[in-house]
């Protein structure tokens, strides 16, 4: 294994992710992890990322200096050999000129990490500050026009520090680099890969369970899917799953999940009517955040009070992924939305929670679902926010709003299969803002909602780009719905990439 010390910078999630598809595993930890507790992982090296912060400055983010004795190779990437500079007692300085692009840089040929590879190579750079002086025993491994200092190493020790990103595509062989600090300098072995990772979740998660019970919160999405598929492989019958009907899924979907996972699967499998309730608790709110909110903490208690009735449960399991931890917040990263699995949570929840799945991507969750031979319609199926509809009703959600995004979106769904393009299109949806014009239909006027329709392309919803859907598709699409759901008489499409939008409208 290698840990990734996040030092907050945009591109730390991407450094786990070229770690794992090397094959090695690998997982993003804050940088104020405990050394007793790397020491505990065992791991065969260390990455310190990048960040936005200078090293300089008073409440930079700092390591303990003992992971400096460890006697485990580390890489510094950006801020990562700024601080490794710093604390050895190096020199770094703003530089005169901030760069940021591409940027040739010269490595002396004997680096490790280059081994293999040309001397000359085009990188990635985007960096205010500049170490100025290596620490003592480190050598020079590389320079550009304006960082003389663009990579050092200390051979002996294994320390390794550039100053550009390797983990971005832009650097040419950056992922060569990579794999020269994990197969020459860590001399991992390289044996990762999603049969491994199933593997060691169903020994960790027989181990943390033992003959205690878990429920979880089936939503028929693929990464709460695939958590059941993986629980329900390590522990059997000790799992029960509960789906809620909160009133917020798409159309025939509650009908579908149930009939996949107790028909198919031959799971436990228990249907609970809440729609009611949520409604009740949505009235009358119109903040996203606030939605979100109500919407996680509901689940939990409902959760609670619903396996109450059934029996002791111990462990709650949930398909929280990586994206999800980040996009609410880590301690370097600033919080966008609170999803609805992480930033709802109550305080005072009484499981403790499964979270297989958290250190992995959404391409790689689908990955891990195919090991477990999950049929294709469920590992494809594309992404469902856990506040499902509710976050695509725009200010307060109401029945008859729910219903305009139910039917709208269901014809979207229809007539993107119809036309062949639900593989390459990765998510795409209805979302109802709230707010109405002015039509014309047969002779009269009409005064009537706006449908928004969304779809985009990603790989794993970090960032995206809006689908280019052909007109006439997009034709079909909008007469349809217009003529088909009652109250609405405009179509707009949503034509902004992530960032700046996000997926979701909410
Ligand atoms: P955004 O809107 O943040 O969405 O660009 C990125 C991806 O995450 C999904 N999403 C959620 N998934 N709970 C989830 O499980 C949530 O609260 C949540 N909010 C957004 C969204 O559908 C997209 O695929």
């Amino acid at each position: 294994m290698i840990i990734v010390l996040d030092f907050g910078g945009q591109y730390n999630q991407l450094i786990a992710r070229r770690i794992r598809d090397l094959g090695v595993y690998s997982e993003l930890m804050p940088f104020n992890t405990p050394v007793e507790k790397i020491k505990e992982l065992n791991p065969k090296g260390i990455v310190f990322s990048g960040g936005p912060a200078s090293v300089y400055l008073e409440n930079s983010p700092v390591v303990d200096t003992a992971i400096y004795d460890l006697g485990l190779p580390i890489m510094g990437i950006c801020y990562g050999m700024q601080l490794m500079s710093h604390q050895l007692e190096g020199k770094v300085q703003r530089a005169g000129k901030r760069e940021y692009g591409k940027a040739d840089v010269v490595f002396q040929p004997d680096s490790a990490l280059v081994k293999g590879l040309e001397s000359n190579q085009t990188v990635w750079m985007s960096h205010s500050d500049l170490v100025v002086e290596t620490p003592t025993g480190f050598r020079v491994d590389a320079s550009t026009e304006h960082a003389p200092i663009a990579a050092m190493s200390h051979p002996e020790k294994n320390f390794y520090a550039v100053q550009f990103h390797p983990e971005v595509r832009h650097s040419v062989y950056g992922n060569e680099m990579i794999r020269n600090f994990l197969y020459e300098v860590c001399q991992c072995e390289g044996n990762w890969s999603m049969e491994t990772f199933v593997e060691d979740k169903i020994r960790e998660i027989r181990d943390t369970v033992g003959d205690r019970k878990v429920l979880c919160a089936l939503s028929g999405g693929v990464d709460s899917s695939v958590v059941a598929a993986l629980i329900h492989r390590a522990i059997g019958d000790q799992l029960t799953c509960m789906f809620i009907d909160h009133n917020l899924l798409r159309k025939g979907e509650a009908e579908g999940v149930m009939e996949t996972f107790t028909g198919k699967f031959d799971m436990n499998v228990i249907k609970i009517d809440a729609r009611e309730r949520f409604m009740s608790k949505l009235a009358g709110v119109s903040d996203p955040e606030q939605k979100r909110k109500i919407i996680g903490n509901e689940f939990i208690y409902c959760f609670d009070e619903e396996s109450a009735k059934l029996g002791e449960f111990d462990f709650l399991a949930q398909g929280t992924l990586y994206t999800d931890i980040v996009e609410s917040g880590t301690a370097t990263a600033e919080t966008i939305k609170s999803h609805h699995n992480v930033g709802g949570l109550p305080e005072d929840m009484k499981f403790q929670l499964i979270e297989p799945l958290n250190a992995l991507f959404k391409d790689e969750v689908r990955k891990v679902g195919e090991e477990l031979g999950l049929p294709r319609e469920i590992v494809w199926r594309q992404p469902f926010p856990g506040p499902g509809l509710a976050i695509r009703v725009l200010g307060e959600v109401t029945e008859d709003k729910l219903v305009i995004v139910r039917e709208s979106d269901a014809i979207l769904r229809e007539e993107i299969a119809k036309a062949g393009l639900d593989n390459e299109i990765w998510q795409y949806f209805t979302a109802l803002p709230d707010m109405k014009s002015v039509g014309v239909m047969g002779d009269s006027r009409t005064y009537s909602y706006t449908v928004g329709i969304r779809a985009v392309t990603s790989i794993d919803g970090m960032t995206a780009d809006w689908a280019r859907i052909p007109w006439d598709i997009l034709e079909k699409i909008s007469v349809r719905i217009v003529n088909e759901v009652e109250n609405v008489n405009r179509i707009v499409y949503d034509v902004t990439s992530k960032p700046p939008a996000t997926i979701e409208w909410e």
